[in-house]
């Protein structure tokens, strides 16, 4: 049966007990209020290693002061429930007194990759995911992370920090998990009224769009952003915090589509902030 813990050191001592074993330790760090995007994250460590870690953290520290950290959807039984059907060993679910004790004072920051798009419009944030994952890394030492591409700057990040730090984690990228009208899943979904849920369509919609352009030759990074531009303002209810194309290692603007390049945006529907993306190789 799985096991859902609260303390770093129980974590410790579980991994322990594998490492004695001998067996290989994959984690997913999430926020909870798990859904089938972050099932298959699971189920892509369960495949490759013989342990799972699953953490459910709101992390304040990502939040800046007027975003959702309070109302953030929260419900442990049930991520409890879809860890274990999908074969995850251990839920770690750690209080922020836990995570951040008294006299906290040590961050993981990073000058670049963070500038553009979701670093613009929250500065604090990705400071906030680095120090998060660094010490959860830290605390499970995995073999094997698995971050989704929906959040495709943050794994751009992550991939760059352990880089960086050497942190011995091979950090992988899993695919995008649509609902079935196109909706990227995502546990802010659940913030949106039936009808900011129609015209939440409007993100998907133009990432398919722009896709089509750039796989039927379109190389031009300004054009294919009009196209979607133009495309999400047709929708009311969207209000455009970004619509980007990007490096996909540096997340630095590039007016020419060539190499592996990450096509972002970010929209609010309403009072709901969504992201979503495409990546080409060219
Ligand atoms: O992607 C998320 O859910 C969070 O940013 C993460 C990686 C769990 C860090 O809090």
């Amino acid at each position: 049966m799985i096991k859902v813990v609260h303390t770093v050191k129980e974590v410790r001592e579980e991994v322990a007990k594998w490492r004695k074993e001998g067996l290989s330790v994959g984690f997913v760090p999430t926020m909870g209020y798990l859904h089938e995007g972050h099932q298959s994250l699971i189920k892509n460590a369960v495949k490759d290693n013989d342990r799972v870690v699953v953490s459910v953290f709101v992390n304040p520290m990502q939040f800046g002061p007027t975003e959702d950290l309070e109302s953030y959807p929260r419900d442990l039984e049930a991520d409890t429930k879809l860890c274990e059907s999908t074969g995850a060993n251990l839920v770690f679910n750690p209080q922020p007194e836990e995570m951040y004790t008294d006299g906290f004072c040590s961050f993981v920051d990073m000058n670049g990759l963070t500038k553009e798009l979701c670093g613009k419009s929250r500065p604090i944030h990705f400071r906030g995911v680095c120090t998060v994952v660094s010490k959860l890394f830290n605390i499970v030492t995995p073999d094997r992370a698995y971050f989704g591409q929906k959040d495709a700057q943050q794994l751009a990040v992550i991939k760059r920090m352990v880089t960086d730090l050497n942190t011995p984690v091979e950090i992988i990228g899993c695919p995008i998990i649509r609902e079935e009208d196109g909706l990227a899943k995502s546990s802010r979904n659940t913030y949106l009224s039936k009808e900011e849920r129609q015209a939440a369509l409007i993100l998907s919609k133009s990432i398919f769009m722009g896709k089509k352009l750039v796989e039927d030759g379109e190389r031009d990074s300004a054009k294919v952003i009009k196209a979607m531009t133009d495309m999400i303002n047709t929708e009311p209810l969207a209000k455009i915090d970004y619509v980007d194309v990007v490096d996909f290692s540096t997340i630095e603007k590039t007016d020419v589509i060539k190499g592996e390049t990450l096509v972002a945006i970010a929209v609010y529907i309403g009072k709901t902030r969504l992201i979503d993306n495409f990546i080409v190789n060219v």
